[in-house]
């Protein structure tokens, strides 16, 4: 959808006063033009329609007097890490639901993806032998690109459902309207989810002495349970060795960074959380640590790369199979001028038949002009389809193969695959096609639990672990 009017507010409400909108299509439009709302002055798509423009406005004023979700230093701590995977000294695993939901703010679930990309990132840092980087699609992911404005059953046409922040599931007139004072309670769920996240992250559960807090209940049986319980034997052993013999402090494997990260889609409430740094180094998105560009939102005149481009955070840019290798490079000039390392993560998602087509002109384009990026690897988006039931999956062949062929791809080509991101959970779904469990398109409606994109489960998410672990063992 186009810019609606319904959403079109200059008001500057860091300033609380009415600023100049900047002449429209600005595409080299100096640092100083720029204002947490100067993407206003562009084509915002994929926004929700709302009736009433008074009150996106209160919910906006009111959410940009709440306090920020991180801080600048945890948001450039992260972009020095980013660095260290650009370079191939460290990885990036960035993981989670397609969108959360308001139900899902639940201790169990949120626990289960951090035990899951905790066991993941075990595997990797070993396998790898270089730091990872863990990322959560949580803590903020609620709001969903549609690929129509509204959807019609039976005759009846109503607004799509655009994530929790937005309006709600069930095909009716309430529920599909949409609702500013959802984006109050997508902030409070956010800060309830990242406040159980710290805690978990900082305290003991994430201490690698102790790996049993991670485990999840029903995969014991799971072959790829089994090889993870290998590693962990391992480490175990290794641990109790330096610990005997004093060589390691403990407190320094007690704890592990956790970062969270979105789609900053809703650009009111990606405004409202845009914050000048404490000690004014400049304007931070601090509603997430790593904010990114969808596929359908990245046209360089549009309202969203008007607002990334002003923001110091790492970010990440989704890259399919329409970008030209042109388009990609202004993109990349427009985000990134400075070239500053850690600060652009290419995430690509053509799929498993494209990529061969797609990466390797996009990389000797990113090649030529020099620019330091993070290549990471979306094997999810390029490779939905739907059953002959009309059920949305994935088969995991085709994103095993997405993955292969990227490592292959930038190793041919003296780039480093620096990421991968998938979106997956830890509760025991049947979403995606295939992996060791054998499921079959019978199984999906099982324990499908997705509204939206289909996810993998545990020992699916484990299996492209151990995948990219192997890999770089080759590799190296
Ligand atoms: C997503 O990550 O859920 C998504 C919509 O991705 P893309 O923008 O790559 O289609
Ligand atoms: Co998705």
């Amino acid at each position: 959808m186009d810019k609606d009017p319904a959403i079109r507010f200059a008001v500057d409400v860091h300033h609380g006063s009415s600023i100049p909108i900047p002449p429209a299509n600005s595409q080299k439009s100096p640092m100083s033009d720029w204002k947490p709302c100067s993407w206003n002055s562009k084509s915002a798509s994929q926004q929700p329609c709302y009736n009433s423009k008074a009150e996106l406005q209160a919910v906006v004023s009111e959410l940009s007097e709440r306090p920020p979700l991180v801080t600048s230093w945890e948001v450039e701590r992260l972009r020095n890490q980013l660095a260290l995977a650009a370079n191939g000294k460290a990885f990036l695993l960035q993981g989670g639901d397609c969108s959360e939901s308001f139900q899902a703010c639940r201790a169990d679930p949120i626990a289960k993806k951090l035990k899951v990309l905790l066991q993941m990132s075990l595997v990797l840092v070993y396998g790898m032998n270089k730091p990872v980087i863990r990322v959560g699609r949580i803590a903020g992911q609620y709001a969903k690109p549609r690929s129509s404005d509204t959807e019609t059953r039976d005759g009846i046409t109503l607004p799509s459902y655009r994530g929790d922040c937005v309006n709600r599931i069930p095909f009716t007139e309430e529920d599909r309207k949409n609702r500013p004072e959802l984006l109050l309670e997508a902030y409070s769920r956010s800060a309830q989810t990242l406040n159980y996240l710290r805690a978990l992250a900082e305290g003991g559960f994430a201490d690698i002495h102790h790996p049993e807090n991670w485990e999840l209940e029903f995969v014991t049986q799971s072959k790829k349970s089994q090889q993870y319980h290998k590693i962990v034997n391992g480490i175990s052993d290794s641990l109790r060795f330096l610990d005997t013999i004093g060589g390691v402090a403990n407190g320094d494997l007690s704890r592990v960074d956790f970062y969270t990260s979105h789609e900053a889609l809703l650009l009111p409430y990606e405004q409202s959380l845009t914050r000048q740094s404490i000690g004014g180094t400049g304007w931070y998105n601090l509603g997430t640590h790593y904010p990114w560009i969808g596929d359908r939102t990245r046209a360089i005149d549009g309202a969203h790369v008007e607002y990334f481009r002003g923001i110091k955070n790492p970010i990440g840019l989704k890259v399919g199979p329409t970008a030209s290798p042109e388009e990609l490079t202004d993109l990349i000039r427009t985000l990134n001028p400075d070239r500053k390392a850690g600060r652009l993560t290419l995430i690509c998602r053509f799929g498993a038949q494209k990529i061969q087509s797609c990466l390797p002109p996009l990389i000797a384009a990113v090649e030529r002009i020099g620019h330091p990026v993070l290549w990471s690897i979306d094997p999810m988006h390029g490779n939905t389809i739907t059953t002959d039931h009309g059920i949305k999956t994935r088969r995991f062949d085709d994103i095993l193969s997405e993955v292969r062929d990227s490592f292959l791809i930038h190793e041919e080509h003296g780039t480093i695959a620096g990421g991968i991101h998938l979106e997956l959970t830890g509760n025991d779904v049947t979403e995606c096609i295939g992996g060791t469990g054998g499921l079959q398109s019978t199984d999906l409606a099982r324990a499908y639990e997705s509204t939206v994109d289909p996810r993998l489960n545990y020992e699916q998410a484990m299996e492209i672990a151990f995948l990219i672990a192997g890999q770089a063992r080759q590799a190296s």
